[in-house]
């Protein structure tokens, strides 16, 4: 039995958790900094660092507090180190450490994006190890075979713009406010996924990489004629721009599930788990739901609370690093980018 703290500062949400045995989630804070950022239109990273240290104590205390648990009661605190805003990392590593060796309790240092990989585990009974594992955020789109939480492989990634980041650029395109994933699946409601058929890019045909780059630019063109790039958006009705949302969030779609399914094929598993922000796309776990279903196969969605950034997925990881002995010294740095290798 471990009970853990985890703390989440790797982009604009500042977010603390208690969870016990890597599952149990006994609470899970998160203060999202959108509203500080929608007027630029995207994370600002040093304003980012700067909302992290205003509330950052004040998140932990609500954590242990909703959790009644009392410090002295914790087995070790995890923290993101990477990948991430350097200078927001720093903020929680540096309260992680200060609280390590004040009270006395071990250090686990955390990928943020092997913490999504995971996140579909956080509240099940048993786990869905082996698995492959969809991570689909605003930083990364990737494909992962994780054997066991402490045993995670690279099989693809994106080349260019992540899944996340093209559902935001398109969001821009269509004047809908920070961030679009969740504009975007509102829209898309009210259009015709097959109105417009952008592209499909799946790269080679055994590639288990990603390229969202295109479609961004196939969506700029749809809306303001080809090569240009203002003066389109007026002409467009409501439902025009529904149409475009829907067919873009079709074709994301449509990508993720096949290069996932490739993914099943090449490894041979038979489980699916789905991670990130852009998890939290209905459209999308219903996709995937139903690829799984036609092929007999087990899937597991992160439960929404779980799928953009927060602590539980941070501290419900630490749980295997800190059994498996992985614990880090108070020297520990934050990188920008991940440290998951490619197999
Ligand atoms: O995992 P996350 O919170 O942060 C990163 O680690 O990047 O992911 C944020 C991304 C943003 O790009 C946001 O637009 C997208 O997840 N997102 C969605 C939805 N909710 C969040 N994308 C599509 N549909 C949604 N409902
Ligand atoms: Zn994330």
């Amino acid at each position: 039995m471990t009970t853990l703290l985890g703390i989440e500062t790797s982009c604009d949400e500042t977010s603390a958790a208690i969870v016990a045995d890597g599952k149990d989630v006994r609470s899970n804070i998160v203060a999202s900094q959108v509203e500080v950022h929608r007027k630029y239109g995207g994370v600002v990273p040093e304003i980012a660092s700067r909302a992290h240290i205003e509330c950052l104590d004040a998140v932990i205390e609500e954590a242990f507090e909703i959790a009644a648990c009392a410090y002295a009661n914790i087995d070790a605190i995890a923290v993101t180190n990477r990948p991430g805003l350097v200078g927001a990392l720093l903020i929680g590593v540096t309260a992680a450490k200060t609280l390590s060796w004040v009270w006395g309790k071990p250090l686990v240092a955390i990928d943020h994006i092997e913490a999504h990989a995971c996140s579909a585990a956080i509240e099940l009974d048993e786990p869905p190890w082996p698995a492959v594992s969809l991570i689909a955020s605003g930083g990364h789109t990737s494909l992962f075979r994780i054997d066991d939480p402490t045993s995670i492989a690279l099989l693809g990634a994106t080349t260019d713009d992540a899944a996340g980041e093209a559902f935001d650029k398109v969001a821009a395109i269509l004047g809908l406010s920070y961030p679009g994933g969740p504009q975007i699946e509102r829209i898309a409601q009210d259009g015709d996924p097959k109105a417009i058929d952008f592209p499909r890019t799946m790269l080679a045909p055994d590639s288990l990489d990603f390229s969202f780059s295109g479609i961004k630019t196939a969506v700029l063109y749809h809306v303001h004629g080809h090569g240009r790039t203002s003066g389109g958006l007026e002409k467009l009705s409501r439902q025009d721009i529904a149409d475009i949302a829907a067919s873009f969030q079709q074709a994301v779609i449509d990508v993720l599930v096949r290069k996932t399914m490739l993914a099943i094929r090449h490894s041979g598993l038979s489980t699916v788990v789905l991670g990130g922000g852009v998890a939290a796309n209905r459209a999308l776990r219903n996709a995937l739901a139903v690829a799984c279903d036609e092929r007999d196969l087990q899937f597991h969605a992160a439960k929404m609370d779980y799928c953009t950034d927060n602590a539980a997925m941070i501290a419900a990881l630490g749980h295997h690093h800190l059994v498996n002995g992985d614990v880090a010294d108070l020297d520990l740095d934050t990188y920008a980018t991940g440290a998951v290798p490619r197999k």
